[in-house]
């Protein structure tokens, strides 16, 4: 009947970023099925579609601080202004400090963790002329405990923690919440490439599957629904938060 959608985003204007995969697309679904409209951000030019309510698909390198610049100003116009931002892009990056090249760091570093800076910079004014918003980063649980042969990815997460945390401090006079979700290993095109690359994908399967007490990897849909939490007006008290969402991981040493 054209009535606006009920739901726990009703009325929300998102910009989710990694959007085209994993747990991007499954953040950007639920966005959808709980009445935000959106504007996802990717690398990838194919646009999830979720319907009317993505009003456009921005194809974007999130370490580019010209082109992060431009696509949030283009999705400001097409929404009609910004109150949800998510930062979900990321690669993983495997090596130790001995192997690693300075380029592969660099890459880890920008895509990581400079592209929430850069995000965050370019949308905060308008997040701020909205009276407040939010703002949900995707960290790890590999940037809260240490991770073997992860030296970059596992530095730049925790420089994702800090800054989540810093940020939700320079927020808070303006009404911008800024938390974060960490999720422990979840099922998703990322994960996938990475066990291929290991001498024995489904021994490191198995292997992965054991340090989640549930017994299972996670689903992009566990993660999602806790950005629809942070995003949302249940959340109003909350900021500076890192959400873990591990099945358990991190409850215990390993
Ligand atoms: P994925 O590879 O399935 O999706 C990541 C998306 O980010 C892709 O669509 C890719 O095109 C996009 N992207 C990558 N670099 C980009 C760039 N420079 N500019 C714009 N877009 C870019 O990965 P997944 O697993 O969904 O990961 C999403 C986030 O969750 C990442 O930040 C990752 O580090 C984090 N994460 C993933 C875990 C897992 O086990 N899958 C565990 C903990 C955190």
């Amino acid at each position: 009947m054209g009535a606006e959608r009920e739901g726990r985003l009703s009325g929300r204007r998102a910009v989710v970023t990694g959007a085209a995969s994993g747990i991007g697309r499954a953040i950007a679904a639920r966005y959808a099925e709980e009445g935000a409209r959106l504007v996802t951000l990717d690398l990838d030019a194919d646009a999830p579609s979720d319907g009317e309510a993505v009003a456009g698909h921005l194809s974007v390198d999130v370490t580019d601080a010209a082109g992060v610049a431009g696509a949030i100003g283009d999705a400001v116009g097409l929404l009609g202004g910004l109150d949800v931002v998510v930062n979900n892009a990321g690669i993983p990056m495997t090596g130790t400090v001995r192997d690693l090249g300075e380029e592969d760091w660099h890459r880890a570093i920008d895509t990581d963790l400079t592209s929430v800076f850069l995000v965050s910079r370019a949308a905060w004014p308008h997040l701020e002329a909205a009276g407040g918003g939010a703002i949900v980063n995707t960290a790890s649980i590999a940037g809260m405990v240490g991770t073997a042969g992860q030296a970059a990815y596992a530095t730049a997460k925790a420089g994702v923690v800090m800054l989540t945390k810093c940020m939700a401090l320079d927020g808070a006079a303006t009404g911008v919440r800024v938390n974060a979700v960490s999720p422990g290993f979840v099922a998703t095109p990322m994960l996938e490439r990475w066990l291929q690359g290991q001498d024995d994908p489904s021994a490191a399967r198995a292997g992965v599957v054991a340090m989640h007490p549930l017994g299972r990897l996670g689903e992009p849909a566990d993660i999602a629904d806790a950005f629809v939490y942070l995003a949302s007006d249940e959340a109003r008290w909350v900021t500076g938060t890192i959400l873990t969402v591990d099945g358990g991981f991190g409850a215990g040493a390993h």
